[in-house]
């Protein structure tokens, strides 16, 4: 048993020293998705609060974005998420990628996708509630189409 807990105990120590790489690339405020798009401060403020960690340049890492393997998940996360819709550059959404976008991001949010889970279970103002959902998708429909 005590075997055991220092076995773990030094696997634990040993990852810590397998470094993040905690990206925070520079971008033009100006690019920004609130800066290009111009939404409704409410709908600005729901995505600041539940989707800016991820999906933009702007990313607060957390303590335990410094603590493997929560690191490993967070930053993968916030690369993930950058890769697929990154609000810093907004200035080079196409159309067609906005339009993909809007579609994706209702279906993602009522599926209970987005924020992604882990994320909302300790930023616990991220989760969106029934009134914001209607303030951001009434948003999502009017640039969507
Ligand atoms: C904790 C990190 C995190 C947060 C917060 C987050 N996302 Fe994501 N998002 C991701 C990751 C990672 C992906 C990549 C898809 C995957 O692997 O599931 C993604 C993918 C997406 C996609 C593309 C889905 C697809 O299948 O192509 C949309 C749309 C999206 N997010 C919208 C949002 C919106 C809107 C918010 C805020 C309400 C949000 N996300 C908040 C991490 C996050």
């Amino acid at each position: 048993m005590r075997r055991t807990f220092f076995f773990l105990l030094w696997i634990f120590i040993g990852i810590q020293f397998i470094r993040s790489d905690y990206d925070l690339p520079e971008s033009d405020p100006k690019n920004d998705l609130i800066a290009v798009m111009n939404p409704p401060q409410e709908v600005a403020n729901i995505l600041k609060t539940s989707c800016y960690d991820c999906h933009s340049n702007e990313t607060v890492y957390p303590w335990y974005a410094q603590v493997a393997p929560f690191s490993w998940w967070t930053t993968h996360h916030v690369v993930e998420a950058r890769r697929h819709f990154n609000f810093s550059k907004w200035n080079e959404m196409s159309e067609k990628k906005l339009e993909k976008f809007a579609e994706e991001a209702e279906y993602e949010i009522n599926e209970g996708e987005m924020p992604l889970p882990p994320y909302t279970w300790v930023h616990s103002g991220a989760e969106i509630t029934e009134a914001e959902k209607a303030i951001l998708f009434e948003w999502l429909n009017e640039v969507g189409y």
